[in-house]
This record gives C-alpha cells, sequence and structure tokens, in this order.
C-alpha cells in the first residue's frame, strides 16, 4: 500500500494522528513512552487525554504539577505544549520549550487520544 494517508486532503482541524506519531518521536520519545506503565524522564503518556494531571501512582512528579489538578483534555494539553513547559506549568521538572507549528500541536494531539 502506498500510503494510509493522503497529504493535502486533512481536516486542519481535526490533526493527523499518523503524523503526529512522528512529531512525537521527535519531540517527546526522548523523555516519554506511550506504553502504560513505562515512564522514562517523564511519566508514560498512554491515555493522557482525558487523565487528570499528575495522577501515574509510579512517577514521582514535581510539586508544581501535583497542585494544579488539571485533566488533559486536548485544550489543556494544547496550552501545555505549545509554550515552554516552565511558563505554563512554574516549577514544572519538564523541560521543553514549546512546539511552535500549530499544525504539528493538532496533529500530536490527535495520535495522543488514540493511545487508549
Ligand atoms: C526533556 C524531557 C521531556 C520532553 C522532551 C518532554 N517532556 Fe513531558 N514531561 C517531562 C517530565 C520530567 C514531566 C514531569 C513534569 C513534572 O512532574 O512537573 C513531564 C510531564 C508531562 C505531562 C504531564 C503528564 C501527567 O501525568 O500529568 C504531559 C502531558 C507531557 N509531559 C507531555 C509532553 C509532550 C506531548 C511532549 C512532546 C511535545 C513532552 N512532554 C516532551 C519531560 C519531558
Amino acid at each position: 500500500m502506498a500510503s494510509l494517508f493522503a497529504f493535502g486532503t486533512t481536516i486542519a482541524a481535526a490533526g493527523e494522528p499518523n503524523a503526529g506519531a512522528k512529531v512525537f518521536k521527535s519531540e517527546c520519545a526522548e523523555c516519554h513512552t506511550v506504553k502504560q506503565g513505562h515512564n522514562k524522564k517523564g511519566p508514560s503518556l498512554f491515555g493522557i487525554v482525558g487523565r487528570p494531571s499528575a495522577s501515574l501512582p509510579d512517577y514521582n512528579y514535581s510539586d508544581a504539577l501535583r497542585s494544579r489538578h488539571w485533566t488533559w483534555t486536548e485544550d489543556q494539553l494544547r496550552t501545555y505544549i505549545s509554550q515552554p513547559a516552565k511558563k505554563a506549568d512554574p516549577g514544572t521538572k519538564m523541560k521543553y520549550d514549546g512546539l511552535d507549528d500549530p499544525k504539528q500541536v493538532d496533529d500530536l494531539i490527535s495520535y495522543l487520544s488514540t493511545l487508549h
């Protein structure tokens, strides 16, 4: 099969999970896995969409993130990853400068929402 998806014909707003998987690899995989129970420097992002923040029992979160009581909705994720993490959540131990390209953010979030 040539391709599972066609460039240029995808819906701008919804995001493209296959493209998002690549964004994940280049931007997030250094510190995160998408496997349940597998934490690296950062917590596993399996099932992240809809998950309450700082809720994995086997990961040692910063006090900053523990005190947030966010739910990782698509909007909350967008806010968190589209700017430097320490701006979105002062005191966090996630060292990430943010993803500038809104298309990549949409793609990444649609990929993350497939992980259930
Ligand atoms: C340099 C390492 C690093 C990179 C790169 C990184 N993260 Fe993180 N991430 C962390 C760490 C460390 C934490 C824990 C933050 C805390 O406890 O304050 C975290 C926490 C998170 C959380 C909160 C999870 C929870 O259980 O509440 C989300 C969501 C997240 N990262 C998403 C991402 C995404 C999406 C990317 C890629 C765009 C990314 N991160 C890139 C290290 C990283």
